[in-house]
């Protein structure tokens, strides 16, 4: 067991990506004390963190010398690569003792390529994607799902208690992004029953309203249904968790089933649609939005009759 006393704690860290996610969590480990280096593609995103004392880095390359910890918060698995492993990119440049926690939602194909990337450079890597949206992020009350580098545990709580509520650390390498894949396929399944459900209710000549009202008081509900009914209901579509984020988590869960030999049906009939709501210009919409596709099908439907 490792003592109190022998844990070199962790002072620096480079965050690459301060979009939703990156830019509370950079400010979160500012507040809390930790020296900050950020790197964003778009430099402009990142300008407002130096107000709070983070140090704006030319390149990843450039951010991760001579920290303790890197953390990627970016867009997906292939944003992770290039910032990681492209031109200019981080790993090349980052000391022998250094952690890189990837925080994005990368899916299970791409976890296990950034496992063997980093283990290609001798790099310690520890899989942290994290359930919770943006109010979360900037509240410090992320839920992670940390897994690999066990002997780094010690080390990374405190941090991790900066930017979480709760830190789960699950015993296989890879298994936080498995975890955080199965959420996001029940939260779109979730999501998308609700914007059906509101939509079949107002084809009833009901008031939808009521059904909202009615299953939250049952055992049916979730907070989170209940809450997604009630921005379906007022139109209130500010993210939040964008649509086009839960449509790339949604697709990776079908491929993570496909590659298992499995199909998850109601996962591929809501992906049609939810391509259709940010064809509709929904992407950047909160994944409440989705209901523009039932309200789009249930209108041409009705006009088809
Ligand atoms: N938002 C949420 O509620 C939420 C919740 C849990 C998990 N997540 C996951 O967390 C990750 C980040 O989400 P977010 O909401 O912070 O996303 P975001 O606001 O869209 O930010 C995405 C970040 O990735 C960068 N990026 C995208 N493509 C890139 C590329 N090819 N090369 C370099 N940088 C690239 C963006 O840079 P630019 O600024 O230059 O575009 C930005 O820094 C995603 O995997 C998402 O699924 C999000």
């Amino acid at each position: 067991m490792t003592a109190q006393s022998d844990i070199v704690a962790v002072r620096t860290v480079a965050v690459l990506g301060t979009g939703t996610m990156g830019g509370p969590i950079a400010r979160n480990l500012l507040r809390a004390g930790y020296q900050v280096r950020v790197w964003n593609r778009t430099p402009a995103k990142a300008e407002g963190l130096t107000g709070d004392g983070a140090l704006l880095a030319p390149s990843p390359a450039a951010a991760v010398a001579g920290v303790d910890v890197v953390i990627t918060m970016l867009a997906d698995g292939a944003a992770v690569r290039e910032v990681m492993a492209g031109a200019g990119g981080a790993l090349a440049a980052l000391g022998p003792d250094a952690v890189w926690i990837q925080m994005s939602t990368v899916g299970v194909e791409w976890s296990d390529h950034l496992v063997d990337l980093a283990a290609g450079r001798g790099v310690t890597f520890v899989d942290a994607p994290v359930s919770g949206s943006s109010q979360p992020a900037e509240d410090g009350q992320l839920l992670i799902l940390a897994s690999g580098a066990d002997h780094e545990r010690p080390r990374l709580d405190p941090l991790f208690d900066v930017l979480g509520r709760q830190t789960l650390w699950l015993p296989r390498v890879g298994d936080g992004s498995r975890l955080k894949l199965a959420l996001n396929n029940w939260l779109a399944v979730l999501v998308e029953g609700m914007a059906e459900t509101l939509t079949l209710s107002s084809a009833l000549g009901l008031d939808p309203h009521l059904f909202v009202e009615t299953m939250a008081g049952l055992p049916l509900a979730s907070v989170y249904a209940t809450n997604k009914g009630n921005a379906m209901l007022e139109t209130d579509f500010a993210p939040g968790f964008p649509l086009r984020h839960a449509a790339k988590d949604a697709a990776l869960a079908a491929d993570a089933a496909y590659n298992h030999g499995l199909e998850l049906p109601l996962t591929a009939a809501l992906l049609g649609r939810w391509q259709q709501a940010i064809a509709l210009g929904h992407g950047e919409d909160d994944v409440a939005s989705a209901i523009t596709a039932s309200a789009v099908t249930a209108s041409a439907t009705t006009s088809g009759q």
